[in-house]
């Protein structure tokens, strides 16, 4: 059982996407980027989609050069995003799918033959730039194999399907099925992180899933900053995170 606390990505992608609704400047990505440092986040998460419907090309060189946190970016295996990858190079990359027509990341990647060949290619090539490779799953035990196979940083665990569940019964297998995941990884040198839909009351018994070491969490905590501000809102997730986390076993019946 891992008692260190995991730890905390803030995807900061609404901030954007509130500014461009007018076109304008504000509110500024990367002032943003300075206060979920300050409240104690340890990784800035942004995704550069095709359509740049939130975070844009300069933004993201702008929060790279800045330097005040390590980016994961969030990024579809294209070669227009490769090459930009390679030439921002942020401390780590997560491959996410992208559908244009999604309001967010629906499921993790599918992992067929095409899609490892790439991601063997591009593995090399990040490990030339220093750049961590992640790769967005759903927990399916095929898929966390196929990562051990290839030998990427990490997997990130997309948590939508539980945080979705209405139904305590569901809630309680889609959980089952983000622990049947972590365990096949574990023992080995793939890191484990999660995210997606996560939020201060559904994180809970996410934070015993075993070996979790980072959790990204945008949507709820970009929403949470309009009532309380953002670096209160991001200290409420650490909070939750540093209190429950050690507490938690996940015989002890949290759901
Ligand atoms: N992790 C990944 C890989 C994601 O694609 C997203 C959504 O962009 C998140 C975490 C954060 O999800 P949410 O905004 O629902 O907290």
């Amino acid at each position: 059982m891992n008692h260190s606390f995991p730890e905390l990505g803030v995807n900061i992608d609404h901030v954007a996407t509130l500014r461009n609704s007018r076109a304008g400047f504000e509110p500024d990505p990367l002032s943003a980027a300075v206060l979920v440092k300050s409240a104690g986040a340890t990784q800035l998460v942004c995704h550069l989609r095709e359509d740049r419907r939130h975070i844009r090309d300069a933004d993201l060189r702008l929060l790279r050069s800045w330097n005040g946190l390590p980016v994961n970016l969030e990024m579809a295996m294209t070669d227009e995003m490769v090459s930009i990858a390679l030439d921002v190079r942020p401390a780590l990359v997560t491959l996410v799918p992208e559908r244009r027509e999604e309001r967010t990341t629906e499921g993790g990647l599918v992992l067929g033959r095409d899609m490892c060949e790439k991601i063997s290619v591009f593995l090399k090539k990040c490990r030339d730039n220093e750049i961590r490779l992640s790769l967005f799953l759903a927990p399916v035990s095929g898929d966390m194999e196929r990562a051990m196979e290839l030998g990427v940083d990490q997997v990130e665990l997309h948590t939508g399907e539980y945080a979705n569940a209405t139904d305590p019964s569901l809630r309680e297998k889609e959980l089952e099925r983000l622990f049947s995941a972590a365990s096949c990884i574990s023992g080995s040198p793939v890191r484990l992180a999660a995210g997606h839909g996560l939020d201060r009351e559904n994180l809970l018994p996410v934070l015993s899933i075993e070996n979790l070491r980072e959790v990204n969490i945008g949507h709820s905590i970009i929403a949470r900053s309009l009532f309380v501000g953002l670096e209160k809102a991001v200290r409420e997730i650490l909070e939750t995170i540093r209190r429950k986390a050690p507490l938690l076993r996940r015989e002890e019946g949290f759901l």
